[in-house]
């Protein structure tokens, strides 16, 4: 089939139809191997470019409009076209030898292209106003700066990229640190200009966005593969992460109060979608384990509890209550109306990136 295509027809008049109806062809090319790096010229060549028109008639299925494409000739479709024809039917429609063109073709358009580099590391949030991703409600603004921008912006920069797409294992709200050993994130980076550092520019790289700002650091920068980003990710639910919350109490407590808390273990809560996400996510009851719990004493209305949970554990409605929509909840376990104060996330149990040696 392919033969037959170079023999009858000047093989550009096929390649041509996807890009732009009035070209008549577009060779890509890719350098080397599995090189990421791509070339691709356009070739316009109006004098044949309806010589496959004959095929809709043929193949009208073959043929169908679809949104943003300019023309119905694809290369896909004229391909497929060509395979239902039979060969006599095709010798029929078109000369063979086929007349030679009277004009050359020419070049309307060369694009180069790099494909993505992706970039992966450890992120802390020192801010309980800073979202991890820009915050816009109505197309309206309502916090300046993001985790992702305070950390992309430097990415697409040095690496010369059009734009970015971030992703974490998890993330927090705006008003919840990430302390410890930070939370695992990668960058898509498409289209870069620049791919190849060193080791050392990367860590150069990681000691500017550092220096930046005081809401964020970044630790274990590398730049690591497509496929290695799935780590991230995979198992995500059997996780555990820990934190650090600062609960307040109605009625007074005492040292002793609190001390129960310690000798509970994989307690199984049940947890109705919080009323605060019920806007984008479905109500459902899940079911979660609150590994362990160690509680230190701050005065007769506050302490501050470290929990080890499943990842996906609300934290915040586990000490609340939610109106009775977890339980049991801090409050229910002590008899008492609690609420929360601060959140910190003290590590999030996944060991992708690899650390690095500072
Ligand atoms: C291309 O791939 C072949 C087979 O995988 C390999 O032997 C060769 O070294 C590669 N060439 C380049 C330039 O990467
Ligand atoms: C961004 O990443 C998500 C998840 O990996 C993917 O579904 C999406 O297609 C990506 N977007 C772009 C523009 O690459
Ligand atoms: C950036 O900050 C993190 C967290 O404080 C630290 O672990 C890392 O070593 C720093 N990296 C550089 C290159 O300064
Ligand atoms: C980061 O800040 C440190 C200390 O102020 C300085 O020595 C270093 O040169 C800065 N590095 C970058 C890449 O901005
Ligand atoms: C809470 O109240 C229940 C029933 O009133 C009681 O059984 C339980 O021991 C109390 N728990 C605490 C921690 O005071």
């Amino acid at each position: 089939m392919i033969l037959r295509l170079n023999f009858m027809f000047p093989p550009f008049l096929f390649l041509g139809v996807t890009k732009l109806p009035t070209a008549c062809c577009m060779v890509a090319g890719k350098t080397g191997n599995g090189s990421l790096f791509e070339v691709s010229v356009v070739f316009a060549h109006p004098e044949t470019v309806e010589d496959c028109h004959f095929l809709a008639a043929k193949c009208p299925d073959c043929f169908k409009p679809a949104k943003n494409k300019q023309s119905v000739f694809t290369r896909m479709a004229v391909m497929k076209a060509l395979n239902k024809i039979k060969e006599e039917d095709f010798l029929k429609q078109f000369p063979c030898p086929p007349n030679s063109p009277k004009a050359t073709c020419t070049v309307l358009e060369i694009e180069c292209a790099h494909g993505a580099v992706f970039v992966a590391g450890r992120y802390n949030k020192y801010s309980r106003n800073l979202p991890q991703t820009p915050w816009i409600i109505d197309g309206e603004r309502k916090l300046e700066s993001s985790v992702e921008e305070l950390i992309s912006d430097h990415l697409l920069t040095v690496f010369k990229a059009e734009s970015f797409n971030f992703s974490s294992s998890g993330r927090e709200d705006v008003d919840v640190r990430t302390l410890g050993n930070g939370r695992p994130f990668a960058i898509e980076l498409v289209n870069p200009h620049r791919v190849h550092f060193t080791s050392q520019e990367i860590k150069e790289l990681q000691q500017k966005i550092n220096n930046s700002s005081n809401k964020i650091q970044v630790r274990d920068l590398q730049l690591v593969t497509r496929e290695a980003i799935g780590h991230m990710k995979e198992g995500e639910e059997e996780k555990t992460k820990t934190y650090s919350a600062l609960i307040w109490t109605n009625k007074v407590i005492q040292k002793k109060d609190i001390e129960f808390l310690n000798d509970i273990k994989d307690l199984k809560i049940d947890q109705k979608t919080p009323l605060r996400v019920l806007h984008r996510r479905p109500l459902a009851v899940r079911a979660r384990v609150i590994h362990s719990m160690e509680s230190h004493y701050v005065d007769e209305h506050h302490f501050r509890l470290y929990l080890k949970t499943q990842a996906g554990t609300y934290i915040k409605e586990f000490v609340h209550g939610d109106f009775g929509r977890t339980k049991p909840n801090i409050g229910s376990l002590m008899n008492v109306t609690a609420d929360i104060l601060e959140l910190d996330v003290e590590s999030v149990d996944v060991d992708w990136p690899p650390a690095l040696d500072d």
